[in-house]
């Protein structure tokens, strides 16, 4: 009964009847039994192989959630199909979802399609996802809250402050904008990108306002420069690292003796994402990759790093949301008001000692290669000081 929708899957999926394996868990026999117990069956196969994973029934979001949570990190949920009584069929990923043509026989039942941790965060899948975004990562210019993207995009390089003629390379730069606003200040950047779409984009971007940006293909784990650079910049990317001690022990090299880096990402403690985790069941690998502030900065001062600033950015909740309301239904309006707000909370967060973690989807470092002249911390701390704003525009 099962083999037409599984067809319907795998023609879906673009894969042949020998690359996936289907699996029927025992404990999820029963129509409304908690998939939750059938998380050890998952991860004995799933994590060396992808999986289609039968569940009678309709299991709640929420239960899926709670699954996807406990096999994390060696197996990783990417698409559920969900099949009606009447037999059609939707397929769901993060964040959309769409009707699949046909119908097929059998009654209800949630099909979940799983990766393995390597494939889920392997270069293949990063790049892939990259190209087929790459534009709308570009952000849209002209739209009410294009603003409020370029604050977010720009203000690594605003932290770091480069220096005229300083020599700069943005890591994983996506569509440029990090970069070019580091070059607009003067510093010579070098760019790459997993994704050669991004470096299309960015290489644009960077003619458009009239900047020079080097920009290649290339990852962090094999990267297309070899030489190393004053100061390095790296926004949004490590949360994408398969191994993160391997990743940053490549971006060090690529940092010159007493050169900065500056690092930001997304920040696993906020309220806003562990929503997220909570309600949905598809959810970014990267969401459940990404490493704490405290972390990083960790990592860093462990491979000789002197921490200069840290700041937690881009309120939680409820900008985000109100923002797509703004826009979709609103036509902008208090979209600036919003950015203000997420500025001021941005600058009230570090004078008050980074006490509001929890409200930030993203944090920022930035640390020198090296001790500080004279032993100590050589710019504000990075723990409990005030730190200057960076929330400017
Ligand atoms: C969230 S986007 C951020 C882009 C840009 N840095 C920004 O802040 O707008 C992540 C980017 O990192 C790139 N990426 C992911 N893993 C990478 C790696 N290991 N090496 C180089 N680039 C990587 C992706 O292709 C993508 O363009």
């Amino acid at each position: 009964m099962i083999a037409d929708t599984l067809d319907v899957i795998r023609r879906d999926l673009l894969l042949g009847d020998e690359d996936l394996l289907v699996l029927q868990p025992a404990a999820a026999d029963a129509p409304g039994a908690p998939p939750l117990g059938a998380a050890d069956e998952i991860r004995e196969v799933g994590r060396t192989r992808p999986l289609l994973v039968v569940f009678p029934g309709r299991p709640d979001d929420k239960h899926f959630a709670r699954l996807r949570d406990a096999l994390w990190p060696d197996v990783h949920f990417v698409s559920l199909y969900d099949v009606d009584e009447a037999g059609g069929i939707e397929r769901r990923m993060a964040g959309r979802s769409e009707a699949l043509e046909g119908r097929v026989q059998g009654g209800r039942r949630t099909i979940v399609h799983t990766r393995t941790y390597d494939e889920a965060l392997g270069p293949a899948t990063t790049k892939l996802k990259f190209d087929l975004q790459a534009q709308s990562w570009n952000g849209a210019p002209g739209s009410p809250t294009y603003a409020h993207y370029r604050w977010m995009r720009r203000l690594i390089a605003v932290v770091a402050a480069p220096q005229m003629g300083e020599r700069t390379l943005d890591a994983g730069c996506g569509t440029g904008w990090v970069g070019i606003e580091a070059a607009r200040k003067g510093a010579m950047v070098s760019a790459f990108d997993a994704s050669t779409e991004m470096v299309a984009i960015a290489g644009r971007n960077a003619d458009e306002v009239d900047v020079d940006l080097d920009a290649r293909p290339g990852f962090v784990e094999d990267v297309p420069f070899d030489r190393a650079f004053d100061l390095v910049l790296n926004s949004g990317v490590i949360s994408f690292a398969p191994d993160p001690d391997v990743y940053l022990d490549r971006l060090d090299a690529l940092v010159a003796p007493g050169g900065r880096l500056c690092i930001g990402d997304i920040n696993p403690e906020s309220r806003g994402f562990a929503r997220r985790r909570a309600r949905f069941p598809l959810i970014p690998a990267r969401e459940l990759n990404g490493l704490t502030r405290r972390t990083v900065e960790e990592k860093l001062v462990a491979r000789g790093y002197t921490l200069q600033r840290a700041l937690y950015y881009q309120l939680s909740f409820p900008v985000p949301e109100l923002m797509a309301l703004s826009e979709k239904k609103l036509g902008g309006f208090g979209c600036g008001l919003m950015l203000s707000l997420n500025k001021a909370a941005c600058s009230l967060d570090q004078r008050t000692g980074s006490r509001g973690r929890r409200w930030f989807d993203s944090w920022i470092i930035l640390a020198r290669k090296g001790a500080a002249p004279g032993g100590s911390s050589d710019g504000d701390a990075s723990h409990g000081g005030p730190t200057d704003s960076g929330a400017e525009t």
